[in-house]
């Protein structure tokens, strides 16, 4: 049993995670909380060569392929860093995980969602996040908020995004308890507090 809480942030490209998960972390260190900031795909080691490959190779990579990289990086990321930080009594703190799977490769690009569940499932060896915040924004201020400097996956068109945000919202009508949606278009500092309210720390 992990002693630890495993948080995760979730949304579209663009939905301002990246600031809300760094604002939780200083204010839980700030707290005396021991917490482990990380993201997927790409922590460290291994990852940081598997993200290379999946944000900026600019060859064609099939939707399956594309999937077992994001897997495979979870994989080693819920084994060599997530699950010894839980067992270590640490707040863990994951940008992106299994949902942007189901999200993207499923809702996005279409594959079979049980199949991406049960792949999520061998990845995770059953972990499941204690809570998850998906940040919700419609597609053309997240469209805007990315600019015009976009990566491999940022590049897909504006459909793909519209089924990534309505597969977010599914995921969190289905798992009420564990996924929360905030509303990405508020202030940062309105937005901060709401996740403060869900963490109830
Ligand atoms: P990143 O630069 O981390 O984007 P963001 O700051 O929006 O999180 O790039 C991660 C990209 O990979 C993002 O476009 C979402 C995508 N992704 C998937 O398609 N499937 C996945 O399982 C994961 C973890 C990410």
């Amino acid at each position: 049993m992990s002693k630890g809480l495993f948080i995760t942030f979730e949304g579209g490209d663009g939905c301002g995670k990246t600031t809300q998960i760094k604002l939780l972390d200083e204010y839980l260190r700030a707290k005396g909380y021991q917490t482990l900031l990380t993201r997927e795909p790409g922590s460290k080691g291994l990852g940081v060569k598997l993200r290379e490959i999946l944000l900026n190779y600019d060859g064609e990579v099939s939707p399956v392929c594309e999937s077992f990289l994001f897997l495979a990086d979870r994989a080693q990321h819920v084994d060599c860093i997530i699950k010894p930080a839980l067992e270590n009594g640490t707040i863990v703190l994951c940008d992106r995980h299994t949902d942007s799977t189901v999200a993207y490769q499923g809702y996005g690009r279409g594959l079979d969602l049980n199949q991406i569940h049960n792949l999520n499932k061998i990845a995770t060896s059953g972990l499941k996040p204690d809570l998850t915040v998906v940040l919700d924004v419609d597609v053309e201020t997240s469209q805007k908020r990315v600019g015009a400097e976009k990566d491999r996956m940022e590049s897909a068109g504006i459909e793909f995004f519209e089924r990534v945000r309505q597969g977010f919202l599914e995921i969190a009508k289905q798992e009420p308890e564990r996924v929360k949606v905030v509303d990405s278009t508020q202030s940062i500092e309105e937005i901060h507090k709401q996740i403060l309210e869900l963490i109830g720390r």
